[in-house]
């Protein structure tokens, strides 16, 4: 009897570059986004120099090509430093992810030569920042009612409106905006434009007061009569929907291993605390009611991590990777917000104070069910790929 079956191997275990990638990013989160994580939650602020570290070690264009200044590096290489730097610093993540996923990845996948000569080795260096930006006060999961327009004037685009929720949006220098061009074409009158920070008429609002990644900076933007040049379109005219769907489905892998690595990061706290901390003359660990949860968590952070790798895997194999990628985030956030709760309730009263980590864990968690795509938004995804 012949089986058939999508899977064609099954390989567990990381190469030797992957398992450096894996030590690196570990050893990095440790060493220099561990001291001081609490403060930068509580202030709000990222630190320059630590921004400065991460593009050195070359954490901000991992998938970049080399001949752009970049990594060159597969996505589960990506994914592997992801879950490795969120364990300690979702907000360094978010900025990395942001980065990697969606403005270098758009540009070097959609961009023109010009455009990935120009930005693509500032950016995969970390010297400068770039923002991603589809969100509006009107039109966040309905993407496709976008309010900003950017008017044909020729040579030159007239770009007007507003948007918000931004990730990076001071800390940026290059910003991929979305704008509707001719609103009778719905989607496919949108484009996307490159608009660099200080042009004229461009202005940067409030900094939004946030639950979590606090130290990662959200704000909304304004765009009054700004005149972007047409070569600053990526792609042809009315690409720009298109360009953000797709490069939406590859942050998803992104945001995934942000969960994955929220997650994991308050396992491994509860798994230490609970052979720590002591209760009826035994460490909590050696109560059952702890051990189910500790079971039960790293059950399913396991099985996250599994649907994030084949994410990623099908993405560097050149495979459809929209239903696994969708799949990966909505399980992996859910895991990151249930299990965060949960080592919260292992650690108990301390869990609920800020010393001990967790409590950050689980507000940086709840993001991962809502940007780039609610846990809904990515339920329809999923079920418009199986009636394909
Ligand atoms: N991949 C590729 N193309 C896609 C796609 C996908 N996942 N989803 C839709 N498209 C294409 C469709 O094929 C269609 O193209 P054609 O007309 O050529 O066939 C086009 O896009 C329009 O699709 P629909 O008619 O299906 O559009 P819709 O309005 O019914 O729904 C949606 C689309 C899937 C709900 C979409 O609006 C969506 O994904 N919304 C969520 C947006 C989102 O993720 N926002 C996050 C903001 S960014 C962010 O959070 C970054 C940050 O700061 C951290």
């Amino acid at each position: 009897m012949a089986i058939t079956s999508e899977i064609t191997s099954l390989d567990f275990n990381l190469s030797e570059e992957h398992e450096a990638v894996q030590q690196a990013a570990r050893d990095f989160a440790r060493n220099e986004l561990l001291p001081g994580v609490i403060e930068r939650d509580n202030e709000q602020k990222f630190d320059a120099n630590l921004l400065r570290k991460m593009g050195e070690m070359g954490f901000m264009g991992m998938m970049v090509s080399p001949e752009y200044g970049g990594g060159g590096m597969d996505t589960v290489s990506y994914v592997i430093a992801m879950e490795e730097i969120s364990k300690v610093d979702a907000s360094a993540s978010v900025i990395m992810s942001v980065n990697n996923s969606l403005v270098c990845w758009g540009l070097e996948a959609f961009g023109s030569e010009e455009q990935k000569q120009k930005y693509l080795p500032r950016l995969a260096a970390g010297e400068i920042i770039g923002a991603f930006c589809l969100s509006e006060p009107e039109a966040g999961s309905d993407a496709t009612s976008q309010h900003t327009t950017a008017l044909d004037m020729g040579d030159h685009y007239l770009l007007n409106g507003t948007k918000n929720w931004i990730t990076n949006g001071n800390t940026a220098s290059v910003y991929l905006v979305m704008a509707q061009t001719d609103a009778g074409k719905r989607h496919r009158g949108i484009n996307c434009l490159i608009v660099e920070k200080g042009v004229e008429g461009f202005s940067i609002g409030r900094k939004e007061d946030k639950m979590g990644i606090r130290a990662s900076d959200t704000h909304s933007l304004m765009f009054s009569d700004v005149k972007v040049p047409k070569e600053n379109r990526i792609g042809k005219d009315g690409f720009g929907f298109k360009f953000a769907m797709g490069t939406l489905n590859g942050g998803r892998i992104g945001i995934a291993a942000q969960a994955l690595g929220i997650a994991s990061g308050a396992y491994e706290l509860a798994l230490k605390y609970s052979m720590e901390r002591t209760t009826f003359k035994k460490p909590i660990f050696d109560h059952q009611a702890i051990q189910f949860k500790l079971a039960d968590m790293a059950t399913r952070i396991e099985a996250a991590r599994l649907l994030v790798y084949k994410a990623a895997r099908e993405k560097d194999e050149g495979k459809d990777y929209v239903k696994s990628a969708a799949m990966a985030k909505l399980y992996a956030s859910d895991v990151a917000m249930w299990a965060t709760t949960e080592a919260v309730q292992i650690h108990g009263g301390y869990g609920y104070v800020k010393e001990y980590h967790v409590e950050r864990l689980m507000r940086d968690a709840k993001i991962t069910q809502i940007y780039e795509g609610t846990s809904e938004i990515q339920k329809l995804v999923i079920a418009r790929e199986l009636l394909k």
